[in-house]
C-alpha cells in the first residue's frame, strides 16, 4: 500500500493541547529505556499494601509476571480510598436508564453498596479464588458486582448481557462458575431483554452454579428457583457491613473475559490485578487527560474490555465521574446521545465508529437540537474509523475544538496500545490514524516471514515486548495462549490485525488480519457462527464471512447447505436466524443467508471460505485448483444475483 493513499489533512485543535509532542517522546523513550524508573512513578497512580520487588519476570515466556511480590486490592483502590478523600461525596455514576430516569451514585455510595455485596458473596460460600459470572445490563449493580468481586478476591466473568443461551453456558463451563449474578430483564430499544431466562437456559447445562443472585430491575415476573435464587435486595442490606478487602498478589488474576478467535471456542482472556490496573490507569491519563472535574462517558457496553477498562476500573482508580446509561444510544429519537451529552454537560466522549456513522446517517440536525459546548475530548474505539466519520466527529461534534483521541488495542491488551497521548502533548492529528503507540508498547510491522517492512507499507502489526496490560494467559488453555499469539512470530506477541506505519511514524491500523470479524466493533469469529449454524437440526454446512458495510464496518454473510425438507423454505430461515439469536446472541445473527446444494471443498473436503466469500464479494476466486468442483462455485454467484434482484 502506497503511503500517498493516507488522507495526512493537520487539523487545527484547541490552544490547550498545543504542546507538542516533545514530552510524548521523552516519556515513551524513558519508558522503553528505563524501565524500571519509569514503573516505579507510573504504578504509584495506585495504592499498594505491599510495594513490588521486580519489575518484570520474564523467566517464563510468553508467561510475563508484572510487578512480583507487590500486594493491593483493585477495589480499595477504586473506591476506598477515595471514600477517605475529599472525594467522597462525588459522583462516581451519573446512572441513565433508557427512559430517562437518573440515578446518582456517590464514590461513598458506591463503597457501601460494594462492601454489602461482598458481604453477602461471603454468606454464600463465595471466598478468594471462587469464579463468579456476572450477566447484567448497564446498571449501578454491574460495577458493583465486579468491584464486590474484586473485594473478595474472587475472579469475575463479565458475560455481554447481548449473549445467547449456549454462548452463556460456554461461558460458565469453562470458568467454573460456583455463582452468577443477573438481573430480572434489561431495557433496550423500550423492550425488556429476559436476562433470567438466558440464565435458567445456561445454568441447566452446567454443573458449577450454586447460587443465582438476581437484581430486580424491570420488575416483571420471572421463574425462579428457590434452593438456587436468591434476590440482591433480599440479601444486600441497605445498611454498611464492612468487608476488609483481601489482600492480593499483583499476578492473581482479576477477570476473565471472552473473546472471539479463530475457532469456534471462544477464548478466556485473563488479567492480572496489578499490572492490568497500571495500565488502565495511566493509558487514560496518557490519552484523555481528563480533568478531575471532567464528565467522562464511554458509551460501550461493560460487557467488553472497553466497559471493564474505561466505565470501571480506569475512571474509578482516577476518582473521576462517569456517565453510566441503559439504553440504545437512538432510541427513542435518533438524538438520544445528544441530548445526554447537553443534559449532563458531558466532557469527555468515547465511542465507536459504527456509532458515529449509525448517527452521521440521521444527520447534522440532531447534533444541532443540543449544546454540546461542554465537550473538549472525543474519543474513537474498536474498528478502524474511516476519515469520513472522523471529520463529521470532529467538525460537526466537536466543533472543530476537540482533538480525536483514536484508541486502538483489543481484549487482550487491557487499555490502549496505539493512541494519542493528550496528557503528554497533543501530536497533530491525521484523520483515521491512532497516532502512536502508548509508553511501554513497542510495535513492528512484519511482512509474512517475520521481516520488518519500510515504512508506507502494509504488514502484520506484533510487539517486541510485553507491558503491564498485558493478558496473563488464556483460561484452562496456556498451550492455545503460546500457539495463538506468539508462535507466528516468535518472541512477539502477534495480535491478528494489519497495519501501517508512514514515514512520520504514524500508525494506521487496517483491520483484521485473520477470520474474525468486525461488525459494529463487535469481534465475532465465523467458525462461531458457523458452528452455531449447523448446531441447527437440517442445516449440514455451513460458511461465514464479512462483507464491508458503510455503517457497521461488516455485515454476516451466511452460505448453508441444509437436508432437502428444509431447502428453499423461508421460515427454515427465519428458524435459522432464531436458533443463533437465542444461542449467540443477537449481534451475531447473519444479515444473509442463502441456501445452497453444496458449498466449495478441497479435495480433503474443508470448506474454502475464502472462495466462498471472494465469489459471493464478484472478486476473483484465487486458486481453486485444488477445487473439489466448480459447480458450488456457479451456484453462489447464482444466489448472490437472485439476492441482488430481491433486494431491489
Ligand atoms: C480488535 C479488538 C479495543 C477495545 C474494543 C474492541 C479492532 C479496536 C481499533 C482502532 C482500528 C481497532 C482491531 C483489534 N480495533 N480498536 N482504534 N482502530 N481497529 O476489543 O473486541 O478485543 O477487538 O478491534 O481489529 O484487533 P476487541
Amino acid at each position: 500500500m502506497e503511503e500517498g493513499n493516507f488522507d495526512s489533512d493537520v487539523l487545527p485543535t484547541e490552544e490547550r493541547y498545543h504542546l507538542g509532542i516533545s514530552t510524548y517522546r521523552s516519556t515513551y523513550e524513558k519508558s522503553l529505556s528505563s524501565p524500571e524508573e519509569f514503573w516505579r512513578e507510573a504504578s504509584s497512580i495506585l495504592d499498594w499494601n505491599r510495594p513490588w520487588e521486580k519489575l518484570l519476570d520474564d523467566s517464563n515466556p510468553p508467561f510475563y509476571r508484572w510487578f512480583t511480590g507487590g500486594k493491593l486490592n483493585v477495589s480499595y483502590n477504586a473506591v476506598d480510598r477515595h471514600v477517605r478523600s475529599s472525594r467522597r461525596n462525588k459522583a462516581a455514576y451519573i446512572w441513565v436508564a433508557e427512559n430517562g430516569d437518573e440515578k446518582i451514585v456517590t464514590y461513598d455510595g458506591l463503597y457501601r453498596r460494594v462492601n454489602n455485596l461482598a458481604n453477602a458473596m461471603k454468606n454464600l460460600g463465595i471466598s478468594k479464588g471462587d469464579r463468579i459470572l456476572i450477566y447484567l445490563p448497564m446498571i449501578i449493580e454491574a460495577p458493583v458486582a465486579m468491584l464486590a468481586a474484586a473485594r473478595i478476591g474472587a475472579v469475575f466473568s463479565f458475560v455481554f448481557a447481548g449473549f445467547g443461551s449456549a454462548a452463556l453456558a460456554d461461558r460458565i463451563e469453562d470458568s467454573k462458575a460456583r455463582m452468577v449474578i443477573t438481573a430480572d430483564g434489561g431495557f433496550r430499544n423500550g423492550k425488556i431483554v429476559e436476562l433470567k431466562k438466558t440464565v435458567d437456559e445456561a445454568v441447566e447445562r452446567t454443573s458449577s452454579v450454586r447460587n443465582v443472585i438476581v437484581v430486580r430491575h424491570t420488575g416483571h415476573e420471572i421463574p425462579f428457583d428457590d434452593g438456587r435464587d436468591v434476590w440482591y435486595h433480599e440479601v444486600v442490606p441497605n445498611s454498611m457491613n464492612f468487608v476488609e478487602p483481601e489482600v492480593m498478589d499483583s499476578n492473581d488474576p482479576l477477570f476473565i473475559l471472552y473473546t472471539s478467535g479463530t475457532t469456534g471456542k471462544p477464548k478466556g482472556v485473563v488479567h492480572s490485578t496489578g499490572g492490568y490496573s497500571v495500565w488502565v490507569a495511566n493509558t487514560m491519563k496518557w490519552a484523555f487527560n481528563p480533568d478531575e472535574n471532567d464528565r467522562w462517558w464511554c458509551a460501550a457496553d461493560i460487557g467488553w474490555i472497553t466497559g471493564h477498562s474505561y466505565i470501571v476500573f480506569a475512571p474509578l482508580i482516577l476518582g473521576l465521574t462517569s456517565i453510566l446509561y441503559e439504553g440504545s444510544i437512538v432510541y427513542p429519537a435518533p438524538d438520544r446521545l445528544w441530548e445526554i451529552v447537553e443534559r449532563y454537560r458531558v466532557n469527555i466522549l468515547y465511542t465507536s465508529p459504527t456509532a458515529i456513522r449509525t448517527l452521521m446517517r440521521f444527520g447534522e440536525k440532531y447534533p444541532a437540537m443540543h449544546d454540546l459546548s461542554t465537550l473538549s475530548v472525543l474519543g474513537s474505539v474498536g474498528e478502524p474509523i474511516n476519515p469520513a466519520a472522523w471529520k463529521w466527529y470532529y467538525q460537526k461534534i466537536g466543533g472543530g475544538k476537540c482533538p480525536i483521541v483514536d484508541t486502538y488495542w483489543q481484549t487482550e491488551t487491557g487499555g490502549f496500545v496505539i493512541a494519542p497521548a493528550l496528557g503528554l502533548g497533543l501530536p497533530p492529528l491525521k484523520p483515521g490514524s491512532a497516532t502512536f503507540p502508548m509508553p511501554g508498547i513497542d510495535p513492528v510491522i512484519l511482512d509474512e516471514n517475520g521481516k520488518e517492512v519500510p515504512s508506507g507499507q502494509k504488514g502484520y502489526i506484533a510487539y517486541r515486548k510485553p507491558w503491564p496490560g498485558m493478558f496473563m494467559t488464556l483460561n484452562n488453555d496456556p498451550e492455545r495462549f503460546k500457539e495463538t499469539y506468539f508462535s507466528r512470530f516468535p518472541g512477539m506477541y502477534y495480535c491478528g490485525d494489519y497495519a501501517v506505519r508512514d514515514s512520520e511514524g504514524y500508525y494506521w491500523l487496517l483491520g483484521r488480519a485473520d477470520e474474525v470479524l468486525k461488525v459494529s466493533g463487535h469481534r465475532l469469529g465465523t467458525v462461531e457462527i458457523e458452528d452455531a449454524l449447523i448446531s441447527f437440526d437440517g442445516v449440514v454446512e455451513a460458511a461465514v464471512f464479512g462483507k464491508p458495510d458503510p455503517v457497521k464496518g461488516e455485515s454476516i454473510v451466511a452460505f448453508i447447505v441444509v437436508r432437502p425438507e428444509l431447502h428453499s423454505d423461508t421460515e427454515g430461515v427465519a428458524k435459522i436466524r432464531l436458533h443463533v439469536r437465542e444461542n449467540l446472541g443477537p449481534i451475531y445473527v447473519p444479515d444473509e443467508v442463502h441456501i445452497v446444494a453444496s458449498l466449495p471443498k478441497t479435495r480433503s473436503g474443508k470448506i474454502m471460505r475464502r472462495v466462498v466469500k471472494a465469489v459471493a464479494l464478484g472478486d476473483m476466486p484465487g486458486d481453486i485448483s485444488t477445487l473439489e468442483s466448480s459447480a458450488s462455485v456457479d451456484e453462489i454467484r447464482a444466489a448472490i444475483e437472485e439476492f441482488k434482484k430481491q433486494d431491489v
